[in-house]
């Protein structure tokens, strides 16, 4: 297995090294090996090279079998034109890799009911929504321009971009609850009602899979009032971005939600969502188990190794049982660990699991 490591800026690096420590726990015990690449991308690169992703670290990439990925950007590169941002270094690689489904699962373990901002009784016995954000279309690629006083950006999406990505979100929910969920704002928004027709026409498709519909002011807001209506959630790049920070707190911090990036191939990308908080970077207080998950989310999507990929999760939770917190979910009582000893709990659980398979 080849894997790409982009640690990024900020705690990028931090949450990174440990997410790398876990599956090389994850690889000693079921006795494969995985051939790590360390890229450049983001404010690192612009750094050492003067761009945010040079043409080497698209080579690695695409010489991958998946990538990992921590976070880009800081204050320090604040200042630059927006083309060459570390913001436009991931939405490049993005790009490259033609990685147009985004998936991002918000989960709360039970014992975090406490670090949710939502009363217990919204959060009933859990949550488990998957937001799949469309990823590589939209405002964030669309064409832009400032001139003089005025500035725009624009919202264009084609037929075959919505249908990829939308046949992905179906196949995604007949696997689950069965409910979707697209997110819009077809009251207003020209390519929200194309949005509309694209995903109306597939659902013929899936008749399986209850298909609805959403403005996303509304969304935003049922969110809050009701998460445990959503199963998948539907939604072009922008509003899946805004949506999927908002999730994040139902689950209790923004430090908990892994992702995973797909295209038409196995080769998948997978980042933290949160960004480089480089208010706490270099301090070992970040929380690395959202690159932990999304380092499972990779044996699961591109390596096909459902098992390891459970393992992980299962360290994670059982971590998290036995007390140990990050700081961003810190509660009464518990026992507050760095990134780098969270890191080595985890990584020793996953171990830990073998010995008890052999005895
Ligand atoms: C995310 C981030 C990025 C995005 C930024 C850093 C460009 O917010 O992955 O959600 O908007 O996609
Ligand atoms: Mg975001």
């Amino acid at each position: 297995m080849r894997v790409a490591v982009i640690p990024g800026d900020g705690i990028g690096k931090e949450v990174i090294a440990q997410a790398v420590k876990v599956l090389k726990a994850v690889s000693n015990k079921y006795n494969f090996s995985i051939n790590f690449k360390e890229a450049l991308l983001g404010g690192a690169a612009i750094d050492v090279t003067g761009v945010p992703l040079p043409n080497e670290t698209i080579e690695i990439c695409k010489n991958s079998d998946g990538i990992l990925l921590g976070a880009v950007g800081g204050p320090k590169w604040d200042k630059l034109p927006g083309n060459i941002r570390p913001e436009a270094g991931l939405l490049g690689i993005r790009k490259e890799l033609g990685v147009f489904a985004n998936l991002r699962p918000a989960i709360l373990f039970s014992e975090l009911k406490v670090a949710s901002n939502l009363k217990e009784e919204v959060l009933g016995d859990g949550l488990n929504i998957m937001i799949v954000r469309e990823l590589i279309g939209g405002a964030y690629f669309g064409e832009k321009k400032r001139i003089g006083d005025k500035a725009w950006d624009t919202i264009a999406y084609s037929v075959p971009e919505i249908e990829r990505v939308t046949v992905k979100a179906f196949e995604i929910a007949r696997k689950r609850a069965g409910k979707l969920t697209l997110v819009d704002k077809a009251n207003v928004l020209e390519s929200s009602r194309l949005w509309r027709e694209v995903v109306n026409r597939i659902a013929e498709d899936f008749k399986d899979v209850q298909l609805s519909y959403m403005y996303v002011d509304n969304a935003a807001m049922q969110l809050i009032r009701d998460p445990k209506q959503f199963d998948v959630i539907l939604t072009e790049n922008m509003f899946g971005d805004i949506l999927s920070d908002e999730a994040s707190m139902l689950t209790g911090s923004l430090g908990m939600l892994p992702s995973a990036s797909l295209g038409e191939g196995n080769v998948g990308l997978y980042e933290p969502i949160h960004g480089s908080a480089p208010d706490i970077a270099g301090q070992d207080k970040a929380n690395p188990i959202a690159a932990i998950m999304s380092a499972a989310m990779m044996l699961r999507y591109s390596f096909n190794n459902e098992e390891a990929a459970n393992d992980i999760e299962k360290a994670v939770a059982r971590v998290i049982e036995r007390g140990y917190r990050s700081l961003d979910i810190m509660e009464a009582k518990m026992k507050v660990v760095g990134t780098e000893e969270m890191g080595n709990l985890i990584a020793n659980e996953v171990s830990k699991f073998q010995i008890f398979k052999k005895i």
